[in-house]
């Protein structure tokens, strides 16, 4: 979405809002000492690490590193883009945006974005009609009876706006175009189909409707579901709008918006199959719920829920396919993250709607909370379904599979109560299993260490500027010297005095300092040296070069600053980068004595660059 926004209301807003209460309404902070701290809303903790600054209107994670303004922590907490997050944080500090202004740069750059707005906007007018034809009309009796029959309250069907598009196939239609929409945006809508002769139908009849929201909570598509036994055969149940510039099924989460604050709460999401399950879930109040459309969950979705939670409990159906569809998101979601996985299965077949209607709310959330399946046990019973297992070589076969699935698991005590109940269903020696899987332990470490060496010959390693290297390394004597020197340029004019006035072929040693020197310098220019800190951190796209200004801005580092003091930061960061160069030289030098064969040359050089590279680390 290339929304653009006029700089100097991106700055306005920046300056009228205070991160602390854009943060404080997703984190509970507590003021300690300067900062303000909470549980950090990126990952699980169990002592707060998540800090915000103040003064100088910045967040910062202790311990996972994340750390931006504003702006920053609404794109990742909310998984905004830019622009929709410096609307959002006008939104919460009740900024009054001038819309004319966003709308009339939109116009100059991007027409289409205009068209996306409409598109919802028509999406919404039209959710809105269905709802109050199911709720308010003659004609929407039936399907309200049938939803109330499968047990939707009024505050459910409210929740989720539910509606019904009557049989009449001009009805909607009609409606926008009394609205003044033309027909050309009524067609990329998708709730149409095209007549021959160039007019419009609608294409959801006679089904009730459900809205589909992407994660700002905006509708941008709709599934409507049959549910009168004389509907046309071969309609299929539910029927959902085709892909469109709004709605993309791979990365639309059924209900994400309304669960995202409950997942985390709960630190966990529960995955269901049908997205009647989650209203199901929902109206018992298990409101951490969503639901991929009826597709295989894809990497988009799987990293949207990553950025939530690290706890997935799968609650598919209990049919075949339904078990075939959790051995399925299960792989997927284990080979991308580190999600941990629980799994319920309901008896009989049963979906979890089903399940909840028989056994009632109680039970249900009893399962939930207390009858759930590990991940390894789900894939024991999995693979042993198809199995005679008492057949001997099927058996061998088994325990084969068994014993490589156990390589994730992560936890001995876990994979120790599952040495025991194969011994003791299999009547194995425990320590006959234990020698079977170091065995494949090792032989699984030996092939990866394998592709590993494979994938670095096949990627010689390229650095291009810009693309900065960024290694995770403790920070030594010149690394630190390097972030106090930034910092001191951040806020010192004598420190860019001092500076332009020593050495002119000053670098610094690493590749990501320098960087955010030059692009400093480049802001300096760009805001005639008035910029403040948080408006840098927008000027830098990279994620890992945000963190790190924000890790040098809370270094802890006294109010005055001298002269003595920039050169010494000056002269260490040098010397480091006048050794290396040296070195390199001598490594160089000693490619080239070796080329030639020359022996004694090659002696003397071997021994100046190891006297060289200790000095360097001693540095
Ligand atoms: P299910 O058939 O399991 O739905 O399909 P359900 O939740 O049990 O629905 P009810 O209880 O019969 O009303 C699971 C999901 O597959 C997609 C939908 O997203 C549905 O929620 N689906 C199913 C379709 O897209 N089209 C269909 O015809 C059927
Ligand atoms: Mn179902």
């Amino acid at each position: 979405m290339a929304m653009m926004i006029p700089e100097e209301t991106v700055n306005k807003i920046r300056q009228e809002t205070n991160i602390v209460d854009v943060v404080s309404q997703y984190v509970q902070l507590k003021k300690k000492g300067k900062n303000l701290f909470g549980f950090c809303p990126f990952h699980e903790e169990r002592t707060p690490s998540f800090s915000v600054t103040e003064e100088k209107q910045i967040f910062h994670c202790f311990s996972c590193g994340r750390g931006g303004n504003v702006f920053t922590f609404l794109m990742e907490v909310d998984g905004l883009s830019f622009p929709e997050a410096v609307i959002k944080t006008a939104d919460l500090s009740q900024f009054q945006l001038d819309e004319s202004l966003v709308q009339d740069h939109n116009h100059k750059n991007q027409p289409t974005d205009s068209t996306k707005e409409k598109l919802i906007r028509v999406h919404e007018e039209s959710a809105e009609l269905f709802h109050h034809i199911l709720l308010n009309t003659k004609i929407g009796e039936d399907a309200l009876e049938y939803l109330t029959q499968r047990g939707l309250t009024r505050e459910v069907i409210d929740t989720f706006n539910i509606g019904f598009a009557p049989r009449e196939r001009t009805m909607l239609q009609q409606y926008l175009v009394g609205k003044n929409h033309e027909q050309e945006l009524l067609k990329k809508t998708g709730l149409f189909v095209e007549k021959d002769n160039g007019d419009l139908l609608d294409r959801f009849y006679n089904r009730i409707i459900f809205p589909i929201r992407n994660q700002q909570g905006k509708t941008v598509a709709f599934s409507g579901r049959i549910f009168q036994q004389d509907a046309e055969d071969g309609a299929p149940k539910y029927l959902n709008s085709p892909e469109t510039q709004l709605f993309n099924k791979r990365t639309i989460l059924f209900n994400f918006d309304l669960a995202r604050p409950a997942i985390r709460r709960e630190k966990e999401v529960i995955l269901f199959e049908g997205f009647m399950d989650v209203i199901a879930a929902w109206k018992v109040g298990l409101t951490n719920g969503i639901a991929s459309m009826g597709t295989s969950l894809t990497n988009e979705q799987i990293h949207l829920i990553d950025r939530v939670t690290d706890h997935v409990l799968i609650a598919y159906d209990g049919d075949t396919a339904g078990i075939e569809a959790t051995k399925r998101a299960s792989d997927l979601l284990a080979a991308e993250t580190n999600f941990d996985i629980d799994i319920i299965r309901f008896s009989e077949g049963m979906d979890p709607d089903e399940y909840i209607k028989k056994n009632g709310a109680d039970a249900f959330k009893e399962l939930i909370a207390h009858g759930r399946e590990t991940l390894f046990g789900f894939k024991m019973a999995y693979y042993r379904k198809s199995l005679n297992l008492s057949n001997e070589s099927e058996r061998l076969g088994y325990i084969e599979k068994i014993l490589s699935e156990l390589l994730t698991v992560t936890s001995a005590v876990e994979r120790e109560l599952y040495f025991k109940q194969l011994a003791s269903e299999f009547e194995l020696s425990i320590d006959s299993l234990k020698e079977q899987f170091q065995q494949k332990f090792h032989e699984s470490r030996n092939q990866r260490t394998k592709e590993k060496q494979q994938l670095y010959q096949k990627q010689p390693v390229e650095r291009n500027y810009p693309q900065v290297q960024m290694q995770k390394r403790k920070p030594d004597n010149i690394e630190n010297a390097e972030r106090l020197l930034l910092n001191r340029l951040f806020h010192f004019e004598e420190a860019w005095i001092i500076m332009k006035n020593g050495a002119d072929d000053f670098h610094f040693v690493h590749d990501e300092y320098q960087m955010l020197f030059i692009l400093y310098e480049s802001f300096r220019e760009h805001t005639d040296n008035e910029g403040p800190i948080d408006a840098f951190i927008d000027f830098v796209k990279e994620p890992e070069l945000k963190n790190l200004i924000v890790e040098i801005e809370l270094l802890s580092i006294s109010n005055e600053v001298t002269a003595r003091e920039i050169e010494d930061y000056l002269d260490m960061i040098s010397r480091k980068s006048i050794l290396q160069m040296k070195l390199k030289e001598k490594q160089e030098a000693l490619t080239e004595a070796s080329r030639r064969g020359d022996k004694d040359q090659l002696r003397v050089l071997m021994i100046e660059v190891v006297n060289l590279s200790r000095l360097l680390k001693n540095k």
